[in-house]
């Protein structure tokens, strides 16, 4: 069954399908033009020859480009590299280069179709939960420097997001397990009905059951793009998609990046931001609880999985780009499924819960 989720962007809008197979999600026309589709070590070899095919069978002229799996590739030298293969590929303004895989695929390939030739169109791919719930719908694309996640980028928009579901069953277990930390996100900030849901369907979840996991991945789009129609580029609403990630992307960085995958991270920084949205606006502990229980369900991380300084981790903070003059601003939950954004916390308050989130505490 065909799912069809619209980002409404005026001149810029674009649908993000949900099918069981390439086919299906992917129905663009190509008229000669030419396609440099970038995937990486891991999800190259499963489905490149595919979506070439396809692509091929539909007009395209296309050239594959391969970077190594991982976090690493979001860099300036693989950004660099891409571009020149752009170059060497014969890619003109009509062209269109193609994110096959992951978030960090689609950053990358974003970011490089956002500066090459001044910006040519882009087609994201996405193969894993977390990319199809959230990395490759809304246009932010970017890779890292040595100082900190996604630096340098652009919001560039894609043409179209094709999710072939098929692609989560080869995915490996602890990186779908992250990709459902998002999920849990959007229940969190948008829709307590959608938490109840995922409540009811943790076992199916966990088996990623086919008609289930369209269903929330066709959910997800909907409340990722109805924030993004109303903030695209962040400057208010589109901030509630980072809850719990203040914390998370300083536990990231803190770990060493690839140590931590970014759902787990996110799981931790939502389990403090569930505490200290408990202490700051009075959300409820039960529903605190609720959601610690649906992350240990998911085997997601509740409790620091080490020691992790607070000077260190509130020095990350200080680097968000959420951060206003070096003060963290947080995503809080007064209630399931109601959050809000820009919130400034004590210094001593920060420090209070994550002292007691750092000797235990989870909910
Ligand atoms: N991942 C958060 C956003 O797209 O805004």
């Amino acid at each position: 069954m065909e799912r069809i989720v619209r980002v409404e962007l005026g001149q810029r809008g674009y649908d993000i399908r949900i099918a069981d197979d390439f086919t299906v999600a992917l129905p663009m026309a190509g008229e000669g033009r030419a396609a440099l589709v970038v995937a990486d070590a891991h999800t190259g070899p499963l489905y490149a020859a595919a979506v070439q095919e396809l692509l091929a069978d539909r007009g395209f002229a296309c050239t594959y480009h391969e970077v190594p799996a991982g976090e690493g590739s979001k860099s300036l030298a693989q950004l660099g590299i891409l571009l020149e293969r752009a170059v060497a590929a014969g890619l003109d303004r009509k062209s269109l280069i193609v994110a096959l895989g992951g978030g960090v695929i689609g950053d990358l390939a974003g970011c490089a179709a956002a500066v090459y030739l001044r910006g040519v169109a882009f087609l994201q791919i996405p193969t894993s939960l977390l990319a199809m719930v959230d990395s490759a719908v809304g246009g932010k694309t970017g890779v890292n420097l040595p100082q900190g996640k996604n630096l340098v980028g652009a919001f560039y928009q894609p043409v179209a997001v094709a999710a072939n579901l098929a692609t989560l069953e080869s995915l490996p277990e602890r990186e779908y397990r992250s990709g459902l930390a998002e999920v849990i996100k959007y229940g969190i900030i948008y829709d307590a009905d959608f938490f109840a849901y995922l409540e009811q369907q943790q076992a199916a979840l966990l088996r990623r059951a086919p008609e289930v996991l369209g269903e929330v991945v066709a959910r997800c789009c909907e409340i990722k793009a109805a924030v993004v129609a109303q903030d695209e580029r962040e400057s208010g609403l589109r901030a509630i998609l980072n809850y719990g990630h203040t914390l998370g992307h300083a536990l990231e960085a803190v770990a060493g990046y690839g140590v931590l995958l970014h759902g787990e991270a996110v799981a931790l920084g939502m389990v403090y931001a569930n505490l200290v949205s408990t202490t700051v606006l009075g959300f409820p502990s039960e529903d605190a609880r609720r959601i610690t229980a649906l992350l240990e369900a998911w085997g997601l991380p509740v409790r620091l999985p080490g020691t992790f300084g607070w000077e260190a981790l509130r020095g990350v903070m200080a680097t968000d780009k959420k951060a206003d003059r070096r003060v963290p601003t947080l995503v809080l939950a007064e209630a399931m499924g109601r959050v809000r954004f820009g919130c400034r916390v004590p210094e001593a308050e920060l420090a209070g819960v994550y002292a007691r989130f750092a000797g235990g505490a989870a909910a």
